[in-house]
């Protein structure tokens, strides 16, 4: 029976584009998930976007967007990144899709029926851009976030909570009866300590805003976006709307993630699946912080670079190579563009290219382009067979634990060993002497062993080199791990030159991405470009409004409320995202533009009915405005 795998990503915050730090977990997954299918499993690779929340209703509606819009373009940019990188993903899970929605209600459910879920009052520490709560204990000085430094928010609302508690004991023997649940070893002893402190009960509703999945049954309440990220994986899979589907992957091999998630994975996920019972995923693998200059890369810091303009720099495989060779699963690595031009030259220009192009010439100049039969064997032989067998198991020993650094340091020894076998043995001198020529024959098909033998165990992280060099020796290019082995092989099509599979890199001359890190902010008029006919136009109701009062709104640096008078429509309360370009004493006494059919929305807790329309260009912005006197309610067309 075929062995199924399902590996999952996190979902993205849909707030900002990944950067090469956030398509670090994507990366890795990718190669796990191409390892397995290399191994003849039945893989599930699940990526996706994280689309609820106040953070991205805020981003939204600091662009003038409606929210669901917003999602729209942002879910497509990610999915085309992921294209880009060559994602071999099956499913892509957005969480405003209709189905998950519907998963998320009826897992929630189920945690009420096991009697999981009260109803009770939450006051404490918001950090917004983190969607986490904190007790005061926590927080860093300043009330800033323990996680990202920022400023957090006193929140005080009716909510409902999950008995998070009741999971303690029950999650500190999971951790001791399988240790391997939670990896490495070290995050499992940091969620170890959590336990051991003891668990409070989780908030897991919200009514300040309404970008969520309703509360089944009391639909004021949102699910708090945590819990309904969390159920990706499984509606992802068709709980409950296809049970074949659903049944045939579930539970999860592995969740990839990063260290700073680790809890909402390690000790919330797990809760919620026994509560709402269901089996536990296998594993939890918590990677480290990819970081420049020691700093995590991120948005937030301004370090964050797309990872698609070093895939233009030096290519898809040797980006994949430098991160999974240099940087060790599980801990924090410096992504060093310095490292990764040094690694294009030494082991993949160096050690493989030159390994390959020696063979090729060898074969076509020795044996007319095609890869002989062994024939006698000789000096050397049995070491570079028995090197070749340790390679072997030494590399799927390391890719089942997601060693990928050993996985490749042993590929690596392999190839290095070719070359020097290629010393050793003088093919050169073999080749201008006929009584040599079975030697010879032998010496050439050991090379060919090795490279293909290589190009199988590199294909799950670079897939373009592996299949070149198949082709370049003539040999079949789909081939699996079935074929791995010291196996007699033969080529029909003549052995192939070209460039070099990598050419060397000068350092001193070539551009460093690293040193135009800009800040990837999208540019506006990038965002929603799309033609649309009269009718849709017709939809929007456009009104002339007079803003007759406007207030900061307390904690927050965009937000500003405004009280309009829109004539024969009455008054109404709008949220603004114009603080940062206009005081409130400037504001009152304008007549601007509002979308007056705007669905009512809640911004931090306050009602907002309609929006204004500003221009934006670059840094600056204004409202717009009428130019001669017109009644409050004027209608636009
Ligand atoms: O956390 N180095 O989404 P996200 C390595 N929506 N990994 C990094 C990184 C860096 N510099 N920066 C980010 C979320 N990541 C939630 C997940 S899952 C039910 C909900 C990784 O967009 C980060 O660790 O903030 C995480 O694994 C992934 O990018 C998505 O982060």
């Amino acid at each position: 029976m075929t062995e199924k795998y399902y590996v999952t990503t996190p979902i993205y915050y849909i707030n900002s584009e990944p950067h090469i730090g956030s398509a670090y977990t994507t990366v890795v997954a990718d190669v796990v998930a191409r390892y397995k299918r290399m191994a003849n499993s039945d893989v599930f690779f699940l990526t996706g976007t994280d689309e609820h929340g106040q953070k991205v209703l805020g981003e939204a509606v600091s662009r003038g967007m409606d929210t669901q819009a917003y999602c729209d373009i942002l879910a497509g940019k990610f999915r085309d990144l992921w294209k880009d990188l060559e994602m071999s993903n099956n499913g892509f899970v957005r969480t405003t899709d209709e189905y998950h929605i519907r998963t998320v209600q009826a897992f929630v459910k189920r945690m009420f029926d096991s009697g999981d879920v009260y109803k009770g009052k939450y006051e404490g520490w918001y950090c917004v851009p983190d969607e986490t709560f904190w007790s005061k204990e926590d927080l860093k000085e300043g009330n800033c976030c323990p996680e990202c430094g920022r400023e957090v928010k006193w929140v005080s609302e009716e909510n409902y909570f999950f008995r998070l508690s009741k999971y303690n004991e029950a999650l500190i023997e999971l951790f001791t009866q399988k240790p391997e649940f939670v990896q490495p070893d070290f995050r499992r002893n940091e969620m170890l300590k959590i336990l051991q402190a003891g668990l409070k009960d989780l908030s897991i509703t919200r009514t300040s805003f309404n970008w969520g999945v309703p509360m089944p049954d009391d639909p004021e309440h949102v699910i708090y976006v945590w819990v309904d990220a969390l159920i990706n994986y499984l509606s992802a899979i068709g709980f409950p709307h296809d049970m074949e589907l659903f049944e045939r992957y579930w539970p999860a091999d592995v969740h990839l993630i990063g260290k700073e998630i680790n809890r909402f994975h390690s000790i919330i996920w797990p809760a919620m699946l026994m509560s709402a019972g269901f089996p536990l995923p296998k594993q939890i693998f918590a990677h480290g912080w990819l970081t420049i200059n020691g700093q995590k890369i991120s948005k937030s810091l301004g370090n964050a670079v797309s990872p698609k303009v070093f895939i233009d720099a030096y290519g898809n495989d040797a980006l994949r190579y430098y991160l999974l060779r240099d940087i060790q699963f599980g801990r924090d690595g410096d992504f060093s563009e310095v490292n990764l031009i040094g690694r294009i030259n030494a082991d993949l220009a160096n050690d493989l290219g030159n390994l390959l192009h020696r063979t090729v010439v060898m074969i076509d100049k020795f044996n007319e382009g095609v890869v002989p039969a062994p024939g006698i064997t000789g000096e050397h032989d049995s070491i570079i067979i028995e090197q070749a067998e340790k390679t072997f198991a030494v590399y799927r020993e390391s890719m089942d634990q997601l060693k990928f650094t050993q996985a490749l340091e042993s590929i690596w020894e392999l190839i290095r060993f070719g070359n020097k076998y290629i010393d050793l043995t003088e093919p050169w001198k073999l080749g201008k002497d006929m009584t040599q020529k079975d030697r010879l024959d032998t010496v050439l098909h050991n090379l060919a062993s090795i490279l293909k033998n290589v190009s199988l165990m590199i294909e799950p992280i670079m897939f373009h080199t592996a299949r070149e060099i198949r082709r370049r020796l003539g040999l079949e290019e789909e081939l699996d791990f079935s074929d791995l082995g010291w196996f007699p092989i033969s080529s029909s099509p003549r052995v192939s030159h070209g460039e070099p599979i990598f050419p060397r890199i000068d350092i001193e001359k070539h551009r460093k991405v690293t040193d135009v890190v800009e800040n990837e902010k999208i540019p506006e008029e990038e965002i929603g470009v799309s033609l649309i006919d009269i009718e849709s136009f017709a939809k929007v109701e456009l009104r002339v409004a007079l803003i007759v009062e406007a207030k900061k709104v307390e904690k927050s640096k965009k937000l500003v409320r405004l009280q309009l008078d829109l004539g024969d429509l009455g008054r109404r309360q709008v949220v603004a995202g114009i603080s940062q370009y206009y005081s409130p004493e400037e504001l009152e006494g304008l007549k601007v533009v509002v979308v007056s059919n705007l669905k009512p929305a809640k911004l931090m807790g306050i009602d907002s009915h309609g929006m204004v329309l500003a221009a934006k260009f670059g840094e600056a912005l204004t409202l717009l405005t009428v130019h001669r006197d017109i009644l409050p309610g004027a209608k636009i067309s």
